[in-house]
């Protein structure tokens, strides 16, 4: 606590510094982690389960907590993204792995893990080496130790209650490295963020379009985009009708909380559909020689009544 207590000091003195009292009109100045144990503890969500036990168990559940690594499925598909993509393009600056820089991994950093940005080029090459020897580890101990390392890097607390919770920074100002954001203003006191802030929009539905948007990314130089679902929602739910946000959806009547699931829960699946199903048998005599043919008749309705399009991803 002591050496975050500092750290925190270290950062208000330079932000003060650098921009002689103009603090808040940039980005704060983050040093580059250099390794991935740099960069997953600096987004660490360990410490936050001690005070916040439910919303940590809820969200260590989630796919949020495996951002790079998927169901595992993401993880093998950004390496299919790099010897199928980078590799291939012949402006990407990409022939083998060595070349490999965080600018060529935010095509799916963006969203799986934003933070990257904070890292140098020898984090984007980590990952994808991490990856490749995770795949091929036939050492059951070896692969698991790979996998935590893969795991260590996800969408945790501070990604959305810090890096993204401000949308329009000129107005609401830019996430400090001092503070947690949510609902309120206050102390947050005997933690490594020792202020809460105010984040306007993290109840809104366009909190969760930043990831979960229709895409495509124009300001990539390379747009990549995976389907998901804001644009569903704005243009086809709430034209409907449809008034719920995706956090009333998906972390309050669900009932989950931070555990924000998909089909791949019970609830969410009672949560997604009315289904009508109406059925009579009716007999039909053809002719003599065949007699009677029995029938069937089944009417089945399905109604969507999720706030965007399914199935997605
Ligand atoms: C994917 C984004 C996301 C992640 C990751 C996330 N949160 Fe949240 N959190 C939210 C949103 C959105 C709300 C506001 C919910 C609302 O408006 O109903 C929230 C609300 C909260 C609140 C306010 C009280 C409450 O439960 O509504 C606390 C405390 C909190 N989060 C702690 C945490 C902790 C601790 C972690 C890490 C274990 C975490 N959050 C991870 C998005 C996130
Ligand atoms: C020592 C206990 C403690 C630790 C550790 C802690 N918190 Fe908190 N946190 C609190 C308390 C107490 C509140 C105030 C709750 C209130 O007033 O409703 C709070 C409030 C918050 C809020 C604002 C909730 C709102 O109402 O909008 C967020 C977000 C939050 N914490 C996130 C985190 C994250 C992320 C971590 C880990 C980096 C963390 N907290 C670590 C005790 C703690
Ligand atoms: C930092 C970007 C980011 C933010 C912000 C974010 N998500 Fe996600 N979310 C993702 C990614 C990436 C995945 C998929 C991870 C994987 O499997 O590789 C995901 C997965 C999910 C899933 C599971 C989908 C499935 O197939 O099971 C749900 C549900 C979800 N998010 C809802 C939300 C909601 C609701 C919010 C807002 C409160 C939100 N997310 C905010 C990036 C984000
Ligand atoms: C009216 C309630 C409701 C709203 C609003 C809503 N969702 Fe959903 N969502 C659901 C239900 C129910 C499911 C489960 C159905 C399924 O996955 O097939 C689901 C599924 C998902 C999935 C997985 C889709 C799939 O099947 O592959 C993601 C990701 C997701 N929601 C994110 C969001 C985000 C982000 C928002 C806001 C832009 C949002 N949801 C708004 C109810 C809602
Ligand atoms: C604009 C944000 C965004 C970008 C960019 C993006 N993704 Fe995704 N990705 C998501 C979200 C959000 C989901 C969750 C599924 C959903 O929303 O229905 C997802 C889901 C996935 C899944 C399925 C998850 C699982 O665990 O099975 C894979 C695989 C995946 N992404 C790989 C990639 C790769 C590889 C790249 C880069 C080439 C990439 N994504 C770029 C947002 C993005």
């Amino acid at each position: 606590m002591g050496v975050l207590r500092i750290v925190t000091f270290l950062f208000l003195v330079s932000c003060v510094w650098s921009s002689y009292g103009l603090c808040g009109t940039k980005p704060a100045e983050v040093p580059k982690a250099k390794t991935i144990a740099e960069l997953a503890a600096r987004y660490d969500s360990s410490s936050c389960q001690e005070c916040h036990e439910e919303a940590y168990e809820q969200w260590e559940n989630s796919l949020h907590a495996f951002s790079i690594l998927g169901t595992p499925r993401t993880a093998p598909t950004i390496l299919t993204a790099v010897d199928n993509g980078l590799k291939l393009f012949p402006y990407s600056g990409v022939k083998t792995d060595d070349d490999i820089e965080v600018r060529h991994l935010m095509m799916c950093a963006k969203c799986h893990l934003p933070q990257l940005e904070e890292a140098t080029d020898d984090v984007a090459r980590e990952i994808v080496a991490t990856i490749r020897a995770w795949m091929k580890e036939e050492d059951e101990d070896k692969a698991e130790e790979l996998e935590e390392k893969i795991a260590s890097l996800n969408i945790g607390c501070m990604v959305c209650h810090n890096k993204l919770a401000i949308i329009h920074k000129w107005q609401d100002g830019y996430p400090q490295p001092d503070t947690v954001y949510g609902s309120q203003d206050g102390e947050h006191e005997d933690t490594a963020y020792p202020k809460m802030g105010k984040a306007p929009a993290m109840s809104e539905s366009i909190f969760c379009g930043q990831c979960h948007g229709e895409g495509p990314n124009f300001e990539l130089d390379e747009p990549s985009q995976c389907a998901t679902l804001y644009g569903s929602y704005l243009f086809a739910y709430i034209p409907e009708g449809g008034h719920d946000t995706c956090q009333e959806c998906h972390m309050a009547k669900s009932g989950l909380g931070h555990d924000m699931q998909a089909y791949r829960d019970g609830t969410m699946i009672k949560m997604a559909f009315d289904v009508e199903v109406d059925a009579m048998s009716h007999f039909w005599r053809k002719d003599r020689t065949e007699g009677i043919i029995p029938l069937g008749v089944i009417n089945v309705e399905i109604y969507n009544k999720s706030g965007h399009a399914i199935p997605d991803g």
